[in-house]
């Protein structure tokens, strides 16, 4: 595609810059590119993360019911039990960059095992809801740093010919997790249950911190710290057969270049602003484009839609959502690192505008009272249209604005910077997630379910014209190359 972002870049590589030609990276030869042993246990950890992430995201609409029977909540309660998780990510997001660049990936994957495993235990086991309020927030905290920890790793070990994989798996690893989640709550939403639901998490958790002491160490991180001779040991066991030095003396290169100042004030400074806003401006659309609107209330809407029975919205909501976003997914994984991150996401952008428009036309031939008399048998053609729009929208999200979001994230940054500013991404991207789902009801009660997904869609047009603008290709360039594109740019 000849788009702006892609011609910039080709003209304005300067050839005399070291190791800045992008456009020739595509074409050289992938030695060392090849997935290794070592590289499958890089995988299993992001795998986890993301797995943990979204069940711990999912689960509690299905476990309500039963907690609110055992303490009998007020609904402040139940407000503070289903969103202070996402304070708890708020707030792991942001220590997990510090974290991450001062102790190094690795260990902060470490302490976002811990957490998930003493969070759920916490949870399982409240006798009140001081003790559940308190395991809710440490799980956020697990989420948090998770979400900063896994990806940022998962980019800095990854070949860079697979890297977008690697990342999107992070991806269907969260869309797994919610999918299961909606699983389990269709499952066990009795009773006591909900002891389960919450504490099964721990296993996962305990198993993500198993496998993290054995997983390797950043090279990327170690030579932000002057272990130059770690980073090759380490690389060598990654990538056996992989010339090390050279790779090395790149990164190196880099980071002399960026004089190694790693302050919270050189994430914020002038020279990373473009970065800075890219990540930002990505967190930002993710969500404002209604995903989470959709994941977290999929039940009230098919319910207006005229899905009258619980079981009927149940069954819509983990297959039509749940599981459509799995399965989509997988089609970021086969194309982000071939068709590139900009084909997707400007495609993915149309799909979803389009289909939030559609979703708002039904709406209009879809009046309570009609919804109620479908009640018998079954939704009405605007019903099912609303379904298939939905549909059509989450496949467009699950091939676009949710892998390659998290990708170009964790890979426009500089090295000395990269943990903090992609905890600042993340944490913005979480906060932009409370606002959509605590405004979602009040703005269907405002303006209507219509003019709601008609925003939406006017979002997914806005971030279309941003990213087609603003935004480069970074497929099949190593971390080092793309930092200098902000060089050349700026
Ligand atoms: C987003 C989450 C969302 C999930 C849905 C992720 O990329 O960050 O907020 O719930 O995708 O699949």
């Amino acid at each position: 595609m000849d788009d702006p972002g892609a011609l910039k870049l080709a003209k304005e590589a300067p050839r005399e810059r070291t190791g800045v030609r992008a456009r020739a990276v595509t074409t050289a030869p992938l030695a060392g590119q090849s997935i290794t042993p070592w590289l499958v246990v890089v995988l299993v950890v992001v795998l986890f993360s993301g797995g943990l992430f979204g069940y711990d995201q999912g689960v509690i609409s299905g476990a309500l019911h039963g907690i609110k029977a055992t303490f009998s909540l007020s609904a402040l309660l139940v407000e503070v039990v289903t969103s202070w998780v996402t304070l708890g990510a708020l707030l792991g997001a942001l220590a997990a960059g510090e974290l991450a660049d001062q102790i190094g990936r690795k260990r902060t994957v470490l302490i976002a095992g811990a957490l998930f495993t003493l969070g759920a235990l916490v949870q399982a086991l409240a006798p009140d809801t001081v003790v559940l309020v308190s395991g809710r927030l440490i799980i956020g905290a697990g989420v948090g740093v998770a979400a900063v920890a896994a990806p940022l790793y998962a980019a800095e070990l990854a070949p860079t010919a697979v890297r977008g994989r690697f990342v999107s798996a992070y991806q269907l690893a969260i869309t797994a997790g919610i999918f299961l989640a909606y699983l389990v709550d269709g499952w066990l939403s009795k009773g006591d249950a909900w002891r389960i639901m919450l504490g099964a998490a721990a296993v996962p958790g305990l198993l993500l911190f198993a496998v993290a002491l054995v997983a390797p160490r950043s090279p990327r991180w170690l030579m932000t710290k002057q272990r130059r001779a770690d980073a090759a040991a380490e690389l060598r066991k990654i990538r056996p057969g992989v010339d090390a030095e050279p790779r090395l003396d790149a990164i190196d290169t880099v980071l002399r270049e960026e004089g190694g100042r790693a302050s919270w004030g050189e994430v914020f400074s002038r020279e990373w602003r473009r970065p800075l806003m890219i990540g930002i401006g990505l967190a930002v659309f993710q969500q404002i484009t209604g995903i989470n609107a959709i994941i977290y209330y999929a039940d009230q809407i098919f319910a207006s839609a005229g899905f009258a029975t619980q079981s009927a919205q149940t069954t819509v909501t983990t297959w039509a959502i749940g599981g459509v976003n799995v399965l989509a997914t997988l089609i970021a994984i086969a194309f982000i690192d071939r068709l590139g991150r900009r084909r997707l996401l400007l495609s993915g952008l149309i799909g979803m505008g389009a289909s939030l428009v559609v979703v708002g036309i039904a709406f209009r031939f879809i009046v309570p009272a009609a919804a109620g008399a479908t009640a018998a048998t079954g939704p009405s053609g605007a019903g099912i249209v609303t379904l298939l729009a939905l549909v059509g929208f989450i496949i467009c999200f699950a091939f676009s604005m949710g892998p390659v979001v998290w990708t170009v994230i964790n890979e426009v940054f500089p090295g000395h910077i990269r943990g903090r500013a992609v905890a600042v991404a993340t944490a913005v991207n979480w906060g932009s997630a409370f606002l959509v789902s605590q405004s979602f009801l009040t703005l269907i009660g405002a303006m209507g379910n219509s003019l709601t997904f008609w925003l939406f869609a006017l979002f997914c047009g806005v971030a279309w014209i941003w990213i087609y603008y603003r935004v480069p290709e970074t497929k099949g360039q190593s971390l080092e190359q793309i930092q200098q594109l902000w060089k050349v740019a700026s």
